[in-house]
């Protein structure tokens, strides 16, 4: 490719860069737990669920050279954001496949090919999904991780959680109440709910993270009874 070509090219995929604050904010520190609970001396194969600006999952690929990651999103017009940000950098670009469609509700046979590859992955990594999107989205997020998830692999979860049943600070409570009214199936989960949902689709809690800004991480472990 000639160099203006190139660089043309350069331009229309920084247009497209979309930028998230929160992503932008939180992406540090949910890299230094990744690199707690994932293995860096082996090949790890990621999915992320709801990688919005993409801004995350390259982020990590380019800090965590041993993950291959799948980004996926509901929304069809973040597509072109992931894209941009995955085609920023070869080494980016061989870590990270192409971003497919994905609601998460849907049964896996809905899914795109490339994606619902059966005990794949090492681990399903969501990021601040599923509180700002009905409970059926979190059913589905394990309902699929329990045929997509290896054993013993992990579903990581980042968000705001009340724990069972109690939700701190105050600034939790009006964001839980402020999400309701947009939309009454939307709210801050409750850590009672996921473990119960989790346990129903053979995961099991690990851990739980404290995370700037009074956010979670979940860990959850896919094992057998
Ligand atoms: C606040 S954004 C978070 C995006 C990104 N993970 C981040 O942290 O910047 C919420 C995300 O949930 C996704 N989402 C909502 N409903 C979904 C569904 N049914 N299946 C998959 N993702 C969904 C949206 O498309 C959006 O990407």
């Amino acid at each position: 490719m000639r160099l203006i070509e190139f660089l043309v090219v350069r331009l229309f995929n920084c247009v497209k860069m979309l930028q998230a604050p929160a992503a932008e904010r939180n992406k540090n520190p949910i890299l230094s737990i990744l690199r707690k609970v994932l293995p860096p001396d082996v090949q790890l194969n990621g999915l992320e669920i709801a990688s919005g600006t993409g801004q995350h999952v390259t982020w990590f690929a380019s800090n965590l050279p041993n993950i291959i990651w799948q980004p996926t999103e509901y929304d069809q017009s973040s597509l072109a954001s992931i894209r941009a940000y995955r085609e920023s950098n070869d080494e980016i670009k061989s870590r990270v496949k192409p971003p497919e469609l994905v609601d998460v509700t849907k049964p896996l046979d809905l899914w795109p090919q490339q994606v619902a590859k059966l005990s794949h992955y090492d681990f399903i990594l969501n990021v601040n999904m599923i509180h700002i999107s009905p409970y059926e989205c979190t059913i589905g997020l394990f309902r699929s991780g329990q045929q997509l998830i290896k054993e013993n692999g992990l579903i990581i979860l980042y968000g705001p959680f009340s724990i069972d049943g109690i939700l701190t600070p105050e600034s939790n409570v009006n964001f839980d109440q402020s999400l309701r009214a947009r939309d009454s199936s939307w709210g801050v989960r409750d850590t009672r709910d996921v473990g119960s949902t989790a346990h129903q689709f053979g995961f099991r809690f690990v851990q739980i993270y404290d995370m700037p800004a009074n956010n979670k991480i979940l860990i959850y472990r896919k094992s057998s009874p």
